[in-house]
């Protein structure tokens, strides 16, 4: 028997399959400019449907580029230019996707939203970000990390700002990958309480890593390898940005802030960015920056993710 593979967390993928789906990553970003027409590509001929009901650069661009050069195509719907957003349940809507689709990747509100989906889509449903989760976003971080310094393993990371989608899949992580993660966020805007206990019971059963909060950027930062940060006011919260851009005045990722790093340690920023707000542009646009590489690499995780669900697994 085999069942369909969903990606809604980073944990849908065990912590044991993420090196070789990083490798994999890898050989797809070596080989993006050559044919391989001996290879199996186990999306052709398909198409992965794109459901959106948040707005999306990179998401919804690395997913489509994806599927064509994986040999498929793609097809997107917003919520204002399909029927979800005049009602249709999300029950009957994945059911009809499936049935045209061959996987469907959603970014919504609620992570219950997406789990509906893939609850009723008989095809591989991936998480392109919920108000709870960025799994496709921190996948691709950590690649990036692993490709800049080697290896996951022995550094410190730090995460300064809203304990948002972003702060949850980076606790997840470091929960999986036993990482020493310290998160700087301001009184009443702390990471998930559930994902934080849930990570912390999976380091103690590993034996390795720590996850900190504190209210003091600095701390945080002190001696990090790996700076990340993201907007104060995510999607759905515009109505809360002047509220937010006071209580998070002093959580700013500036020079003055990198220099608690480590000398070797990089920022990363999954864009979009608000230069001036959570990141200054010197620090965006200057050499311990990722943020560019990390955005490209989108691409090659998008890929490497969607040849993932593609595959059966054991039921
Ligand atoms: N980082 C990210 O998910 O960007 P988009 O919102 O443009 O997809
Ligand atoms: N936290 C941000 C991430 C955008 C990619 C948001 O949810 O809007």
């Amino acid at each position: 028997m085999t069942a369909k593979r969903d990606f809604l967390t980073l944990a849908d993928v065990p912590a044991e399959a993420w090196p070789a789906l990083w490798d994999r990553t890898w050989e797809l970003e070596r080989d993006r400019d050559h044919a391989h027409a001996d290879r199996v590509r186990p999306f052709d001929r398909k198409t992965l449907a794109l459901v959106f009901e948040k707005a999306s650069t990179r998401t919804r661009v690395s997913f489509e580029v994806a599927a064509t050069e994986l040999g498929g195509a793609s097809s997107y719907l917003s919520s204002d230019g399909s029927q979800l957003g005049r009602g249709e349940p999300v029950a009957d809507t994945a059911r009809v996707l499936a049935s045209y689709c061959h996987a469907i990747v959603v970014r919504t509100f609620a992570q219950a939203r997406v789990a509906d989906f893939a609850r009723h889509a008989a095809v591989p449903v991936i998480n392109g970000l919920s108000d709870q989760h960025h799994p496709c976003q921190v996948a691709t971080d950590l690649y990036t990390v692993r490709r800049h310094f080697g290896d996951l393993a022995g550094r410190t990371y730090a995460w300064i700002g809203d304990g948002n989608n972003m702060a949850n899949s980076w606790i997840e992580a470091a929960g999986m990958f036993g990482l020493d993660l310290r998160l700087a966020c301001p009184d009443g805007y702390l990471p998930d309480a559930g994902i934080l206990q849930t990570a912390r019971t999976a380091q103690r059963a590993l034996g390795r890593g720590s996850i900190t909060l504190t209210t003091e950027p600095r701390e945080a930062a002190a001696g990090a390898h790996v700076i990340s940060t993201d907007v104060w006011a995510s999607m759905g919260q515009e109505a809360e940005a002047a509220r937010r851009r006071a209580a998070f005045a002093g959580y700013c990722v500036d020079a003055a802030l990198l220099a608690h790093a480590a000398p070797d340690g990089i920022v990363l920023h999954c864009l979009p960015a608000h230069r001036g707000e959570e990141i200054t542009g010197d620090v965006l646009d200057g050499p311990r920056s990722l943020a560019w590489v990390q955005a490209a690499n989108r691409l090659h995780v998008a890929k490497a993710v969607l040849e993932w669900v593609m595959q059966p697994r054991a039921a």
